[in-house]
């Protein structure tokens, strides 16, 4: 099994690069926490768009009753739209059987990459053993595939570069794979290492070590600091968000 890792979406996406692959992906601030939350609170599905003209006209051709314009630019919601990116916007009276389209700077950036994988998987802290229980589940029923197996993350960082609460979150999911399979052989990309290696160094004290950094210190001058808290909260929505072909 290989195990590999892109620290920011802004990489050459050769056609075979994720053919087959399981690939998670992350923007633990805030749209991979929104998407998931949404969900839990029973959005019929989620659209990512990577613009905010596209997602408009997506929305524009849904109806009235069952849509939700959602997104953000520099961390607040474009005029005209539903909600911003706070989780908390995406309650159950909220979204509850409907199409939520969202729109963020980065995140959605991310989620519309990888189109030939075998699954895409929106991960966060909180659904972290959601994400790893599907994974586990998808390996283990095709064991006999287990060589060719292939798992990559796919973090979103911020404006093309890295940023440490996704780096670590995929470390936190690449150490537990890794753990796992170690004794039927893992190779580890060094993208993979560096993730799995930071997540190991911070992970007695991550919460407050990612306090420090530099997304939340932004989402907390501009007033979402009860985002943050939530986005750091493991495994409170399990579900596994799973982007599909688009239609
Ligand atoms: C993004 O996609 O850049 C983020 O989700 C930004 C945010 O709203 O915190």
């Amino acid at each position: 099994m290989q195990i590999d890792a892109f620290l920011t979406p802004y990489f050459p996406e050769q056609e075979n690069l994720f053919k087959d692959a399981i690939v998670v992906m992350i923007d633990v601030l805030r749209a991979s926490t929104t998407i998931t939350t949404a969900l839990f609170n029973g959005a019929k599905d989620v659209i990512p768009s990577d613009s905010l003209d596209k997602a408009v006209r997506i929305y524009g051709n849904l109806s009235r009753e069952v849509r939700f314009l959602g997104g953000e630019r520099n961390g607040l919601k474009p005029d005209g739209f539903d909600a911003g990116n706070s989780p908390y916007e995406y309650t159950e009276q909220a979204v509850k059987g409907k199409n939520v389209i969202i729109s963020t700077t980065n995140g959605t950036r991310t989620f519309i990459k990888a189109k030939n994988a075998k699954h895409r998987i929106v991960g966060a802290f909180v659904n972290l053993n959601a994400v790893l229980d599907f994974i586990f589940n998808d390996i283990d029923s095709t064991e006999a595939n287990y060589p060719n197996t292939k798992v990559c993350f796919l973090c979103s960082g911020t404006n093309g570069r890295i940023s440490y609460e996704d780096t670590l979150c995929a470390g936190a999911m690449i150490n537990s794979i890794y753990n796992r399979y170690l004794y039927k052989g893992v190779q580890i990309s060094d993208s993979a290492e560096v993730a799995r290696y930071l997540y190991n160094f911070h992970s007695t004290n991550m919460k407050e070590f990612l306090m420090t950094r530099e997304h939340p210190k932004h989402l907390q001058k501009i007033g979402f600091e009860r985002d943050i808290e939530l986005c750091f909260t493991f495994d409170k929505y399990p579900v596994v968000p799973l982007i599909c072909p688009a239609r």
